[in-house]
């Protein structure tokens, strides 16, 4: 398959035609934040956590395929900037309590949070009234955590490619729902990986809370994005040898 080359931060990189730019950088060790992408599934550039500027305007990394000779700018302070504000924006938009969340450790929100050193916060909380639906066999779906990322839409789905997961209403009432009945007859094993496709706390598997204990989770010890960075480190050790 034809190469391209193009630069990310006036770093030469090289991916395959068609490729998407998140997944070019990632295989070239730079790392741009996502929350909503999620690899073997189409994007939607939901986040915007993945903001770019290409050749001067803005994209999403997750939805814009890389050309020859893009200029691509990641990191500066401009951009980091927004996605610190989107980041931001999500903790206040939702109810995020994760002192007390099982997925603390595991989170991809609350894990890009310590990335981006958020703090004390700039916009005012939300609060809003959210459910938690415990009607699925294997599932608790807890609203209050959703960042309507679509990847459980996007993801879970029976045998006739029928979701089990789908929106909800529009504008800022807009929510994530699950079919009860099709739910009732989900397996064990669908259930899991739609726990595990959510980013954050929101779908949790029945009776496996804090399973994994604290200090031993993705995230414990090593910040979201380190394995992107740690493999091209490892990679430049090795031609060094
Ligand atoms: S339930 Fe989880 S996977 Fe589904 S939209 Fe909400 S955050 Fe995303
Ligand atoms: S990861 Fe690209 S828009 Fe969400």
């Amino acid at each position: 398959m034809e190469k391209i080359k193009f630069q990310i931060d006036n770093k030469e990189c090289e991916a395959l035609y068609g490729q998407m730019l998140v997944d070019a950088a990632r295989d070239n060790g730079i790392y741009i934040p996502t929350l909503c992408n999620m690899q073997g599934t189409n994007p939607c550039g939901s986040c915007r956590v993945c903001t770019v500027k290409i050749n001067g305007r803005y994209a999403t990394a997750c939805t814009t395929p890389v050309a020859c000779g893009m200029e691509i700018e990641s990191e500066t302070d401009e951009i980091q900037e927004i996605r610190n504000a989107l980041i931001e924006l999500l903790f206040n938009e939702g109810n995020h309590f994760c002192p007390t969340c099982e997925m603390s450790g595991n989170c991809d929100l609350q894990a890009l949070g310590y990335r981006f050193d958020i703090m004390a916060p700039r916009f005012s909380y939300q609060w809003p009234k959210r459910a938690v639906n415990t009607d699925c066999p294997y599932l608790i779906i807890d609203y209050n955590r959703c960042i309507r990322c679509k990847r459980c839409i996007r993801s879970i789905k029976d045998e006739q490619g029928k979701s089990y997961f789908a929106f909800l209403n529009r504008g800022d009432k807009i929510e994530v729902s699950i079919d009860t009945m099709m739910a009732k007859n989900m397996s064990k094993e669908l259930a899991e990986l739609a726990a595990k496709n959510c980013p954050v706390g929101s779908i949790l598997l029945k009776g496996t809370a804090y399973k994994t204990p604290i200090g031993e989770r993705k995230y414990d010890k090593n910040r979201i994005g380190s394995c992107v960075e740690n493999a091209q480190l490892t990679a430049k050790m090795e031609e060094l040898k």
